[in-house]
């Protein structure tokens, strides 16, 4: 395993991870992980926001740069993440802002936080969970995006994106959207007529995060349709929990290998899909209590999945 590479294997492809300060530089063997296995980071929490623009206009740039630091001193690319999603909002945000206020804000935001990474960010999730859970009856979720600005949300954040810097890859990022079902049907669709309407997009985002045999078997079919439009497809945040049989006999260990082996496979078989990105390195540190779903567990030891996705690059 000491001379298994998987940022070398996944060439041209990106291999990446969901990086988080309260563990960078902080857990030593972490670190090491990371420093060695991965060409693309997404800060799992602090280009949110929340986070970055806590107050109106005042901005905390702190975290997200010492993610985007190191990865540029391992030389590898960033995403970011994200510019509208329906959490994470400050409260400022969240209420009592007019459509107009709400508007400036959205636009001043994205401005800034483009401004001060300019250059730096391969990729941005634009636009992150705005498809409805109840297509086709509805197109986009109810939040504070679609309550104030309606269908005009989402292109809003894709045109002021692209105003401020025409470089990074524009997505649009969502769960559930993996297999060829109602919801990535109206995703398709949504996509196809921003195409067709000029609105910029670059890019779709396919989260992956999925429960043990759960991977959808359409998966590459998938990844082709959107593909076959135009754009670039990427697995942004792979895990796959392992539920009830957690914490992991040796056969659910091996099942969940199979199943990042049919994650990464599907991408490597579709042209454009530019990069996998697993949510999190290793199990002690998963936004998933007691769901064991990364390819390192608790010790930072590799599991049965990280050889299934060599295999598979
Ligand atoms: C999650 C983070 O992993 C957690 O640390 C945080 O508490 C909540 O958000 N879809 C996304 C990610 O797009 O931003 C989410 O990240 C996981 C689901």
């Amino acid at each position: 395993p000491n001379n298994i590479i998987l940022r070398d294997l996944a060439t041209p492809r990106f291999f990446g991870a969901a990086a988080n300060t309260s563990w960078l530089y902080h857990d030593k063997n972490y670190t090491e992980v990371i420093s060695k296995q991965f060409s693309i980071f997404t800060p799992e929490n602090e280009m949110k926001w929340e986070n970055i623009e806590p107050e109106p206009n005042s901005f905390d740039f702190g975290p997200a740069d010492e993610i985007v630091s190191f990865a540029e001193s391992i030389n590898a690319k960033m995403r970011g993440h994200n510019f509208m999603w329906g959490n994470q909002l400050p409260p400022w945000v969240n209420t009592s802002l007019t459509a107009t206020e709400l508007d400036r804000a959205l636009q001043n935001h994205i401005t800034k936080v483009m401004d001060h990474y300019r250059g730096k960010l391969y990729a941005i999730d634009v636009v992150n969970e705005m498809i409805s859970d109840n297509t086709p009856n509805e197109t986009f979720k109810d939040n504070i995006w679609t309550q104030k600005f309606g269908e005009d949300a989402v292109p809003k954040a894709l045109t002021y994106a692209r105003a401020v810097d025409k470089t990074p890859k524009l997505y649009i990022n969502d769960y559930g959207i993996e297999g060829i079902n109602s919801k990535s049907d109206t995703m398709y669709n949504v996509v196809k007529g921003f195409l067709a309407d000029g609105v910029p997009l670059d890019a779709v985002g396919f989260q992956c995060h999925f429960g043990l045999n759960q991977v959808p078997t359409d998966l590459q079919a998938n990844l082709q349709r959107f593909a076959d439009l135009g754009l670039d497809v990427a697995i942004t945040e792979l895990d796959i929990n392992l539920g009830a049989a957690f914490p992991g006999n040796a056969t659910a260990l091996a099942q969940q290998a199979q199943n990042y082996w049919e994650v990464v496979n599907a991408c490597v078989s579709t042209n454009r899909c530019v990069s996998v990105t697993v949510w999190g390195v290793s199990d002690d540190h998963s936004w998933i209590p007691l769901g064991n779903p990364l390819p390192w567990n608790d010790i930072k030891q590799p599991k049965p999945a990280f050889f299934a996705i060599a295999d598979a690059f």
